[in-house]
């Protein structure tokens, strides 16, 4: 399971407004046969793609291999399933859904190849998708709920926000390997195209008023060809000059603000700023994203919140980025 929360985080918000998930297919004796992480809403689920996976570890059928499109991998594997599948376990991070969305049901999928175990980290509450581990059980596949259960709720967090009408709020921060997070571009390229992909998955961004001032930023997503995010600009003043190219993004709403209130109009809110915002807001955000430079930076070190928990850290180019819980 905890490889399945592994593949899962490295879509985390990516997948918005799906849930991030992750699954893993073995056999008896332990041996990881596929690995899968739901990327995008619209494409293939975290199960789908474990067993196509799993099916391309097993066989050298190497029809399967050029599928993406998710009715298709159902079909196929469908098809060719050949009882492959019959002694085998699935773990995944959510309950597999239970319904027709953008893709067919998972749990369908999972009884047609047969697997012997489903292995359940959170149960799906969605009105829609719900009651794919019951359908399971009565089908007489051994269902176990609950594996690893913390670990597969925080990252189910965006998704139960969702559900509950909340926003899912984190706070964004680039940071040299000393600390400094002021002076311009802090991180490499790869790192800014994967927060312009992140942006594009947001419907707000958030920034303080002294950054628009210093920075004269855009705040977009060109750099993954996304759609730009509505603008909260936190500030006590409204005399910002108008060409500072966020201003002039097509599409877009700006809003000025003394409050952080309009977050709740929003789904998906990420939050952007210096130290100064950082400790104006901490005691209201719980997630925060940290990209980390590997290389040394001239200015002050920034002093993060206490009670910081690392959930997730990857490779991004030359970067580091890391998912933080704040757990006081
Ligand atoms: N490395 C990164 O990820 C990153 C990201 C963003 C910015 N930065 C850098 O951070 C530096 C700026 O940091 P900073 O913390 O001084 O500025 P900031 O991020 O703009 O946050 C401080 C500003 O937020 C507004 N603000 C804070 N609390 C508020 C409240 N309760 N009500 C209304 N407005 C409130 C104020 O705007 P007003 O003064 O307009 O009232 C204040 O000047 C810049 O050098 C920028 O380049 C770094």
């Amino acid at each position: 399971m905890q490889k399945a929360l592994d593949a899962a985080w490295v879509h985390q918000v990516l997948t918005f407004p799906n849930p991030s998930v992750g699954a893993v297919v073995s056999n008896d004796q332990g041996d990881i046969l596929g690995i899968g992480a739901h990327k995008k809403a619209g494409t293939p689920h975290a199960e789908v793609l474990a067993l196509k996976a799993a099916y391309e570890s097993l066989t050298n059928d190497t029809r399967i291999t050029a599928i993406d499109d998710a009715t298709a991998l159902h079909t196929f594997l469908k098809e060719h399933h050949n009882q492959l599948f019959h002694n085998l376990t699935i773990h995944v991070t959510l309950e597999p859904c239970n319904h027709f969305g953008k893709t067919p049901p998972c749990a369908s999928l999972i009884e047609a190849l047969g697997l012997k175990r489903v292995v359940i980290g959170s149960f799906d509450e969605s009105v829609s998708a719900k009651g794919g581990g019951a359908f399971l059980e009565k089908k007489g596949v051994n269902v176990l709920f609950g594996c690893l259960k913390e670990a597969c709720d925080l990252l189910l967090t965006p998704f139960t926000c969702k559900e509950k009408n909340k926003p899912f709020v984190f706070f964004k921060l680039a940071v040299s390997s000393n600390g400094v997070t002021t002076g311009g571009i802090i991180t490499s390229e790869d790192s800014r195209k994967m927060v312009h992909c992140l942006r594009d998955r947001c419907d707000l961004l958030v920034i303080g008023g002294n950054t628009v001032r210093t920075d004269r930023p855009i705040l977009d997503a060109r750099l993954c060809e996304g759609k730009a995010p509505d603008i909260l600009i936190l500030s006590k003043q409204n005399t910002f000059d108008r060409t500072i190219p966020l201003f002039g993004v097509p599409h877009r709403l700006v809003s000025i603000s003394d409050s952080i209130d309009k977050i709740n109009d929003y789904s998906m809110v990420m939050v952007e700023g210096g130290q100064g915002f950082l400790n104006a807001l901490s005691s209201k955000i719980k997630w925060y994203l940290i990209f980390e430079s590997p290389h040394e930076k001239e200015g002050n070190p920034i002093v993060l919140p206490v009670g910081l928990e690392k959930i997730f850290s990857q490779k991004i180019g030359e970067d580091t980025m890391s998912w933080y819980y704040k757990h006081v």
